[in-house]
C-alpha cells in the first residue's frame, strides 16, 4: 500500500477508542521489525524519523527503507518527522516525501509557536501532508535538547482551542507527565499522568486527535537483560501500560515509542554476544535483535494501544 498521511488513521482511532503506535526508526532492522509486527497484526502504523535519525542514516536511506516496507504489506503506513525543529526541516521532509510532520515549537514563546506552526501547516496542507503541533514541554532528552525534571510544564488547556484554530494543525502533542528517554521516574516514585488535563483538552477540542510523546514503559525485562549481560543501567520506571491504555481509550490517537525499542535491541545484542562470543557476522546478532523489535511492537499494538486488527 502507498504511504498515507494520518487523517484517516486518526479519525478511525478517535472513533474506535484506540491509538496508533508511532515508532522511531534509524536503520533497516528497526523498520523491518516494526513493519513485520504491523503486517502480522494487521495494524496501521506510523514510522517516525527524528532530526538525529536523519543525521545518522540520511533522509534518502530512511525514505527508501520505508518505501520498501510499503511494498511488503497492505497495512497503512505514515512516515512522519518527529520533533521538527524549524520550518526548513519540515519543508525538507515534505519535499522529500514524508506524509506527516511535527513542528515542535513547544519551547518557543506562545505567539512564536503559533507563527511557525501556522507556516508549516500552510506549506504542508497544500501538499496533502498532515501536521502535529505541541503545547507544553516534557522533561527528558529529545535530539540535543535536555529538559531537566522540574523544568517541564504541563499543557494549559485554556490555550488549546486558540492554538488549534489559529494554526490549523491536524493533531496536538500535550504534556501530561510523560517524559522522553529511559529515566522517567525513579524507583519508589509513583508514576502519575494528569488525566484531568487530557479530559479538559478533549472537552475543549471535541473529536481532535491528541498525541502522547515520551510513552515508553521502560520494559523491565529488557533493562534486566541489559544488566545481566554486562550493561550498567540504573533502575528506571516508565509509563505504566494501564495508563497508556486509558489514554488510548480517551482522545489520544498517537503514542510515541522509541526508548523501548532501543532497550530491546541493545538487550538482545548484549545477550547474543554473551551467548556466542565467537559470532562476528552482524546478521547473527541483528536477526534476533530485529525479532525482539517485532515482539515489543506486537505487544504494544495488541495489549496496550488497541490498534491490532484496525488496518
Ligand atoms: O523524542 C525523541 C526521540 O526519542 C528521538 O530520539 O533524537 O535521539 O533520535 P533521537
Ligand atoms: P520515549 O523516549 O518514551 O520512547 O519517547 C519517544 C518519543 O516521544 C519520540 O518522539
Ligand atoms: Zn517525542
Amino acid at each position: 500500500m502507498a504511504l498515507v498521511n494520518t487523517t484517516e488513521m486518526f479519525k478511525k482511532a478517535y472513533e474506535g477508542g484506540y491509538a496508533i503506535g508511532a515508532f522511531n526508526v534509524n536503520n533497516m532492522e528497526i523498520v523491518q521489525g516494526i513493519v513485520a509486527a504491523a503486517d502480522h497484526l494487521k495494524s496501521p502504523v506510523i514510522l517516525q524519523v527524528s532530526k538525529g535519525a536523519r543525521a545518522y542514516a540520511g533522509h534518502n536511506y530512511l525514505m527508501k527503507l520505508v518505501e520498501a516496507a510499503t511494498a511488503e504489506t497492505d497495512v497503512p503506513i505514515a512516515i512522519h518527522l518527529d520533533h521538527g525543529p524549524d520550518f526548513e526541516t519540515c519543508k525538507s521532509c515534505i519535499d522529500g516525501g514524508f506524509t506527516s510532520v511535527m513542528i515542535d515549537g513547544s519551547s518557543l514563546p506562545y505567539e512564536e509557536n503559533i507563527a511557525v506552526t501556522r507556516k508549516v501547516v500552510e506549506y504542508a496542507h497544500e501538499r496533502g501532508v498532515t501536521v502535529e503541533g505541541e503545547l507544553g514541554t516534557l522533561a527528558g532528552v529529545e535530539d540535543d535538547v535536555v529538559v531537566e525534571a522540574g523544568n517541564e510544564s504541563y499543557t494549559k488547556p485554556e490555550q488549546v482551542e486558540d492554538f488549534a484554530s489559529r494554526t490549523g494543525v491536524d493533531s496536538l502533542a500535550i504534556a501530561i507527565g510523560t517524559s522522553h528517554g529511559a529515566y522517567k521516574f525513579k524507583p519508589g516514585q509513583n508514576p502519575q499522568l494528569r488525566f484531568d488535563i487530557l479530559e479538559e483538552v478533549s472537552k475543549r477540542l471535541p473529536g481532535f486527535p491528541i498525541v502522547l510523546h515520551g510513552a515508553s514503559s521502560v520494559m523491565p525485562e529488557y533493562v534486566e537483560k541489559i544488566n545481566a549481560h554486562g550493561g550498567k543501567m540504573p533502575d528506571a520506571i516508565g509509563i505504566p501500560e494501564p495508563m497508556l491504555r486509558q489514554a488510548a481509550e480517551m482522545a489520544v490517537c498517537k503514542i510515541n515509542v522509541d526508548s523501548d525499542l532501543r532497550l530491546a535491541l541493545t538487550a538482545t545484542i548484549r545477550e547474543q554476544f554473551d551467548l556466542y562470543p565467537d559470532h562476528f557476522d552482524p546478521r547473527q546478532y541483528l536477526k534476533p535483535a530485529r525479532q525482539a523489535i517485532q515482539e515489543v511492537v506486537e505487544h504494544k499494538m495488541l495489549n496496550v494501544f488497541g490498534c491490532a486488527g484496525k488496518a
